[in-house]
């Protein structure tokens, strides 16, 4: 069976129709080539597919795309497309939190292979979006979701810091 749905993906309109057993994750990659979202365990448990819908980040490999109809979603190609944006959602990540959770990650060389960092960076940015100032046990309970197989844990907590200080630091009252 098929469905037509509507909905926002890095701030472009998008009508398509999918099959109701067809994933998010799958719709993303296959309708709309955004292969920057990745796959691995297929079950909710890596991280790997992580991405941002209506304020929350969300695992698009358990989510049926019909379930997606009329959200707005954010990838981890939708940065450019988030500055461009006027205007945009209230639920819509800040443009300038995600840059710097980017540029952090590069920084403290957050990535090994790269697999992993799309998922961790929308992870990161969710967190950041809601608790500014984190302690280090919380940057690791919430990231907790995203497993790296380079295991390199510590740099992405560091980078995480590392986004968190910057942040902070631009909004701070002079
Ligand atoms: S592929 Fe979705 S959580 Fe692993
Ligand atoms: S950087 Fe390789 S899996 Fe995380």
């Amino acid at each position: 069976m098929a469905e037509r749905i509507e909905l926002t993906v890095n701030g472009q309109r998008v009508s398509e129709t999918v099959e109701t057993h067809e994933l998010l994750l799958d719709f993303l990659r296959r309708h709309l080539g955004l292969t920057g979202t990745k796959e691995a365990c297929s079950i909710g448990v890596c991280g790997l597919c992580t991405v941002w819908m209506d304020g929350r980040t969300v695992s698009a490999c358990l989510l049926p795309a019909v379930f997606a109809d009329g959200a707005e979603i954010y990838t981890v190609e939708g940065l450019a497309a988030r500055q461009n944006q006027a205007s945009a959602a209230a639920t819509a990540p800040d443009p300038r939190l995600w840059e710097i959770v980017q540029e952090s990650f590069v920084e403290c060389e957050g990535l090994q292979c790269g697999i992993c960092t799309p998922g961790q960076v929308m992870s990161a940015l969710s967190l950041l979006s809601e608790n500014p100032q984190p302690t280090e046990a919380e940057i690791r309970h919430h990231m907790a979701g995203n497993l790296c197989r380079c295991t390199g844990y510590q740099s992405i907590v560091r980078a995480v810091q590392r986004a968190a200080e910057r942040w902070r630091a631009e909004h701070a009252t002079v």
